[in-house]
């Protein structure tokens, strides 16, 4: 019989979201923070008695702690078996994995994603049901609705166990299994992409760099790229996983993944560079001298997906989010397959993909993934690059160039107004919103606008509204502008400013998209009245 203690703790609502509760370490270690939070999941999740739970995180600072805790409750609320990565670790992706092998009931995932780490940094944590995807909103709800009449909850009282040691023990009645975080994600890797062919690429004169930002990816790509497929070792860069993440922002962008940024444009640089965020899910692709944005990369894997092993049967459909440029469309109308365009977050693709709707999608946000699992995957985006080089035996920048001839460039921006007033963002958006009207039909800079208007979704599975997902201003010739207020920036607000544009003349596709989309980004600063209503004169981040 398993030990609990029952206490009366008040607690501070938060609600979380499919991304579950991120916050400071800090607020994660007030006495009884996190377990409040961990109750009120068991709380929501059904009968569970006699499954197994998938427990790890991403190696931040807490992620042990965490891991520990949760342990003696899952034992004490009566799980049958929890399976927890060694160390504490697995990276989302590889928990999704691992919850669908296994057919666990669900997992509880350590992670702030991208955020910083350490003491003083954040800290998160969220639940993933049996389909390996983050939970849907009506747990996300009772979970929350929990954690605010929460009165008590249970805890075994017994003494840590080794989360270093692979194997089985013994915690109350409930058996804990120590597994290699790496083993199952690597074995599904290889049963989807060629590592011969793979291999070969690597043992010619091409050379590739990852760059696992100090953060979770390192383990992996140690285990997949060095081991599994021969990448020398100092062609991986930062991949000692650390607590802090070393004292930087994982997140693989233009600004943030600096380091492999400048060795991609350096003199001598690769052939190839990719980065993955702080839990492995993000991805950024690169060639020598080049950057491929999310939204090409969606759509050139959709285009070349024969060419790897597990996708050789073809594609059921693609998504992307709204906001995601439309270059993935024309490879779906070319290939004659469904294309869905969703809101803002990776939820909504979960159920396209169980229904079988979907198999690759993405967001522009550097987030590709596919029905493998029910999670972005920055690892699994980069082996599918190196298969499709592996195959085409053309460089990055010639593969890109070829889509472009074929599908038609899309140029793509997206522009950050970060740490706005909160007031100030919101009145922009709703004077925007009130002017829909009279936008519709008006001719600016030689382009007319056809639509204006808040982008809804109906899933065409559930058939649940989601509602006011972005403010949408469609040209006749299909560019488009997008305002959003991001939801997961902690100051403030900030204002996401999407822009696209549509070139099928060869001749004119080689320009760089900041200047493609000059017009396009005047129009798109004067309609909102943005500066006017923020004081500000540039975007702090342009991607
Ligand atoms: C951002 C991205 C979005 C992604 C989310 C979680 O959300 O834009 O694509 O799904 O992070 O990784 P936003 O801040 O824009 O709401
Ligand atoms: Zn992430």
């Amino acid at each position: 019989m398993s030990n609990q203690i029952q206490k009366t703790i008040p607690f501070e609502g938060q609600r979380p979201g499919t991304s579950g509760l991120r916050k400071k370490v800090k607020v994660f270690q007030q006495a009884h923070y996190l377990e409040n939070f961990v109750q009120s999941v068991f709380d929501a999740i059904g009968d569970f008695s006699g499954s197994t739970l998938v427990v790890g995180g991403d190696g931040r600072f807490y992620n042990r702690e965490a891991t520990q805790i949760i342990l003696k409750m899952a034992a004490a609320n009566g799980f049958a078996k929890v399976l927890v990565g060694q160390g504490g670790i697995l990276s989302t992706p590889a928990a999704s994995c691992i919850i669908r092998k296994y057919k666990a009931y669900g997992g509880l995932i350590l992670s702030a994603s991208h955020n910083p780490a350490g003491p003083d940094e954040d800290f998160g944590i969220k639940y993933n049901i049996s389909n390996g995807g983050p939970a849907p909103e009506a747990v996300t709800e009772a979970i929350f609705s929990g954690t605010e009449t929460i009165s008590e909850y249970k805890i075994l009282d017994a003494s840590d166990i080794s989360l270093d040691d692979i194997g089985t023990q013994q915690l109350g009645d409930m058996s804990v299994e120590v597994i290699n975080p790496v083993t199952d994600y690597a074995e599904l890797m290889q049963s989807l992409f060629d590592f011969d062919a793979i291999r070969t690429l690597l043992s010619s004169d091409f050379r590739m760099a990852f760059d696992a930002m100090h953060a979770v990816t390192g383990p992996y790509a140690k285990v997949v790229f060095e081991d599994m497929l021969g990448v020398p070792a100092d062609n991986n860069i930062n991949c000692e996983a650390k607590e802090d993440f070393g004292g930087g922002h994982p997140d693989p962008n233009l600004t943030y993944a600096k380091e492999l940024v400048d060795i991609m444009y350096g003199d001598n640089a690769p052939d190839f560079g990719a980065a993955s965020d702080g839990d492995g899910d993000r991805n950024m692709i690169l060639g020598k001298h080049f950057f491929v944005t999310p939204s090409d990369s969606l759509a050139i894997m959709a285009a070349n997906a024969t060419l790897v092993p597990g996708y050789a049967d073809g594609i059921a459909g693609v998504a992307r989010s709204m906001p995601t440029s439309a270059a993935v469309d024309h490879v779906a109308k070319k290939l004659g397959i469904d294309c869905y365009e969703t809101p803002t977050g990776w939820k909504f693709f979960g159920n396209l993909m169980d229904a079988g709707k979907v198999t690759l999608c993405g967001e522009e946000s550097f987030g590709t993934g596919s029905d493998h699992v029910r999670e972005k995957d920055g690892l699994w985006a980069v082996l599918f690059w190196l298969n499709i080089l592996a195959v085409r035996k053309q460089s990055v920048a010639q593969i890109v160039t070829e889509h472009w001839a074929e599908f038609g460039r899309s140029y793509y921006t997206r522009h950050d107004y970060e740490a706005v007033d909160t007031g100030p963002a919101n009145a922009m958006m709703d004077d925007l919103r009130s002017r829909y009207d009279k936008l519709a039909g008006a001719n600016f800079a030689g382009r007319s606008i056809k639509v204006c208007d808040d982008f809804a979704y109906t899933d065409p599975v559930d058939q649940s509204v989601s509602t006011g997902q972005g403010m949408r201003i469609l040209f006749e010739d299909g560019a488009r502008i997008i305002f959003r207020l991001s939801g997961t920036g902690t100051e403030g607000a900030t204002i996401r400013i999407y822009i696209e544009s549509y070139e099928s003349d060869t001749a004119k596709q080689g320009m760089d998209a900041q200047d493609a989309l000059r017009d396009l980004i005047g129009i798109a600063t004067d309609i909102s009245h943005l500066t006017q209503y923020t004081g500000r004169y540039k975007p702090t981040v342009i991607t």
